[in-house]
């Protein structure tokens, strides 16, 4: 799908590469509406962009936030095309740890952001994506791209809750994409290695230094924002990419720790 002139829904998009995403789309003509939950870093993200950027508070979480989002983006641009969820958390703790199981708020946190916000977005978004007209050159209503992680399958100590969403994100992509290929649309999830976002930067400087030198094989080095989404924009115009996970980690195999 040629990107402009279309419309992009992009979550996550007051930081990292939800943020990346939002000026890559829009730089290649879309307008993008961006969601998160950051009021003050999506003003930021609104001064940059102007007339060709929305943005709106909504929690991928929250089934009517999504709702009244993606609804808002209808009535102020006119469709949606493009939706790409990049909103999540990174909670972590062990399985069991100084005598307490895993907190279960944690858990529910994590899967409520990451795998059914990632849904939320996905059925309101491919909603509006079935009234729009076939794409002139294409065929195509709209295209849906995922973030998952390379933690789905390798995941770390204390990645049980993250881990288990990112596969469900995986898991869902197939389904999602046969149950959306007679309307023309596509999805497309990406699992990234390590990026160089402030999900990363709590880390502590140690830990992201010994996951670059012994995990990452090359470029030996953590992943920009723009490369994750100079991948987004190739997924939205390569017409032949469906129903997969794409690995954007330099190779990179994670270990326990
Ligand atoms: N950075 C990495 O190394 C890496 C690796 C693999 C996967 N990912 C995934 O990439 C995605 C983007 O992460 P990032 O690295 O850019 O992190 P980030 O922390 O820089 O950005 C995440 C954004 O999501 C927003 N968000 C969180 N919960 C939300 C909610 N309920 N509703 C709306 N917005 C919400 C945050 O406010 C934040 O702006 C995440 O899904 C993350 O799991 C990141």
């Amino acid at each position: 799908m040629e990107l402009h002139g279309k419309i992009a829904v992009v979550t996550g998009a007051a930081s990292g590469l939800g943020l990346a995403t939002c000026k890559v789309l829009a730089a290649a003509g879309a307008r993008v509406a961006g969601f998160d939950r950051d009021e003050k870093k999506l003003q930021a993200l609104k001064s940059d962009l102007g007339d060709a950027c929305l943005t709106r508070v909504v929690d991928v979480a929250d089934e009517t936030s999504v709702k009244d989002g993606i609804a808002a983006v209808v009535a102020a641009f006119g469709g949606v095309h493009v939706a790409v969820n990049c909103a999540g958390v990174a909670d972590a703790a062990k399985t069991v740890s100084r005598g307490e199981p895993f907190p279960i708020a944690t858990w529910n946190k994590v899967i409520a952001i990451n795998l059914t916000g990632t849904f939320n977005i996905i059925r309101f978004a491919a909603l509006a994506m079935t009234a729009n007209a076939p794409d002139a050159q294409s065929g195509e209503r709209g295209v849906i791209v995922n973030t998952a992680s390379g933690a789905a399958s390798q995941g770390q100590i204390g990645q049980a809750a993250y881990s288990a969403s990112k596969a469900g994100v995986i898991g869902l992509t197939l389904p999602v994409a046969r149950d959306l290929a007679p309307q023309g649309i596509r999805v497309v999830s990406i699992a990234p290695g390590l990026f160089d976002t402030a999900m990363v930067a709590g880390l502590p400087d140690s830990v992201s230094q010994s996951i670059i030198d012994r995990m990452i094989l090359y470029p030996n080095r953590m992943g920009q924002p723009r490369e994750f989404a100079r991948l987004v924009q190739h997924i939205v115009e390569n017409p032949y990419l469906n129903a997969t996970t794409l690995d954007l980690d330099a190779g990179a195999r994670m270990q326990a720790r």
